[in-house]
């Protein structure tokens, strides 16, 4: 009989193809198939030295080299792609055989083919993958849904190519059904807001610290050694010392000011409305690149006044500031994700174990970072911590930072540069301490136009003012 593999990918981009190489790498037979099979003979040609491929030109027999239960990671463009492959591989399926979307479907989808897959007696598994193209090839960090049945066959496998921390494996079972492409999308916007922050950090050292892109870079460095040590640290020094060879300028002037995206982060901000979670810092990341993309718009209010002109208020204590503010900021923007998380769990019913989250993400992904271990450590300690600000690691952190955050902020506005990020964070903090909110005037306000009721501090119910009598006596509603 002949030799057959126990995971197959379809879809040999360059994603799909380094997912397949970093099976072949861990000694598995991978069978490989796409669209054209000039691909999938580039792949073995090029990388069959690495392991064992099974190359195959039609679905077919792709499917036919898989054994049983079969595996196949789908590793398409997210959207009608994906729906696509599913309607050519599932008729060849047979029940217990598992599909794996590993691109970055948005959860819904998920959840609509997981439960019509299901009828057929089949697994979809929606998976986020996170770690860019070197991530799938040396270690990404997994992140599966689907049902447990599956897991129990397929996580091995998924273990064994994803990212180690001392020895224990970035991936997990999510949740079923969308959970795996949920966490993934939340990944995305807590990814957003973090550069988005350090972003802002940035240009705060440079308009208001007068430094220079090199300059801030050495200063990422050293940040990139304490607390705030993660990839995106450190590859922001990267970029930021990185010059033009054309124009011998720093690389950052050279490229235009205008933030892309590919939708991720948007879905996380979509999302949180309907699950009414204030993920504020996230969406001001969105919104921040959302602003960046209109060239119109800021070509027309280019004119608009600023500040007076203030001298740059540099020294190595704005450094400090800005050190605090980034930390404090990401605190936040990671607080308001994890509650998305935990909103999300309720809501659908997915039991996700935040702590284990924080685990599988603390290498192999964007957002890596040496603070998650204390992320994992709060929620193991407290799975159902309402929010992470009053764990006490961050606790202390934030009290710590705070006097700097907030003159950070002040300076921004003074100034007249955007820290949207930072600002929007501390606003968030401020909120969810706030003893007393003005949502009390805005309740009376609702009551007065709309009679849309109120309840008291001081006796349950629900009641109405009679505004419109002269009385104006309050009654129950
Ligand atoms: C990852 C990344 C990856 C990608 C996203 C975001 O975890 O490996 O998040 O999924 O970079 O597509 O990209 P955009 O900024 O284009 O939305």
């Amino acid at each position: 009989m002949s030799e057959k593999a126990q995971i197959g990918v379809t879809g040999l981009a360059v994603m799909g193809r380094n997912l397949a190489r970093n099976f072949a790498r861990h000694g598995h037979t991978v069978a490989v198939h796409n669209r054209s099979y000039a691909r999938t003979k580039e792949l073995v040609e090029q990388f069959g030295d690495e392991g064992t491929f099974l190359p195959s030109e039609s679905a077919q027999d792709f499917v036919a080299s898989l054994e049983r239960p079969r595996r196949v990671v789908i590793m398409v463009k997210a959207g009608p792609a994906t729906d696509a492959v599913i309607d050519e591989f599932a008729p060849l399926l047979e029940p217990g055989d598992m599909l794996i979307d590993a691109g970055n479907a948005h959860f819904a989808d998920t959840r609509r083919r997981e439960a019509a897959l299901k009828e057929r007696g089949l697994h979809f598994v929606g998976t986020g993958v996170s770690g860019g193209e070197e991530g799938a090839l040396h270690g990404p960090s997994i992140m599966p849904g689907g049902s447990r049945e599956s897991y129990e066959s397929l996580g091995p496998l998924l273990e064994d190519i994803s990212a180690k921390v001392d020895g224990e494996p970035c991936c997990v079972h999510v949740g079923p059904d969308g959970a795996g492409h949920f966490v993934k999308m939340v990944h995305n916007g807590i990814e957003y807001a973090d550069m988005q922050l350090i972003a802002e950090a940035y240009d705060l050292l440079r308009q208001a610290g007068g430094h220079s892109p090199a300059e801030i870079a050495e200063i990422f460095k050293g940040w990139n050694e304490g607390r705030l040590g993660s990839y995106l640290i450190e590859i922001t020094a990267e970029v930021l010392k990185q010059a033009d060879p054309e124009t011998g300028q720093p690389f950052v002037d050279v490229v235009l000011d205008r933030a892309e995206q590919k939708g991720t982060g948007r879905w996380t901000v979509q999302s949180a409305l309907d699950l009414g979670v204030p993920i504020s810092g996230i969406a001001e990341a969105v919104f921040a690149r959302a602003l960046s993309g209109d060239p119109v718009a800021r070509e027309a209010a280019a004119g608009l006044p600023g500040p007076s002109a203030t001298a740059g208020a540099g020294g190595t204590g704005l450094q400090a500031d800005i050190e605090q503010a980034l930390f404090a900021s990401k605190i936040v923007a990671y607080a308001q994700g994890f509650q998305q998380i935990q909103a999300a769990s309720k809501e659908y019913g997915w039991d996700i174990d935040p702590g284990a989250m924080a685990k599988i993400w603390r290498d192999g992904c964007i957002i890596r970072a040496k603070f998650l271990d204390y992320i994992k450590q709060a929620y193991d300690k407290s799975p159902q911590l309402p929010t992470l600000l009053v764990d006490d690691y961050f606790l202390e952190a934030v009290s710590g930072a705070q006097q700097g955050w907030r003159r950070v902020v002040a300076l921004a506005a003074e100034q007249g540069v955007p820290a949207p990020g930072f600002a929007s964070a501390l606003a968030y903090y401020d909120g969810l301490r706030a003893k007393r909110l003005p949502a009390a005037l805005i309740q009376g306000q609702r009551d007065f136009f709309g009679a849309h009721t109120y309840q008291r501090v001081d006796k349950p119910g629900a009641f109405h003012v009679l505004w419109a009598t002269e009385d104006r006596n309050e009654v129950p509603a």
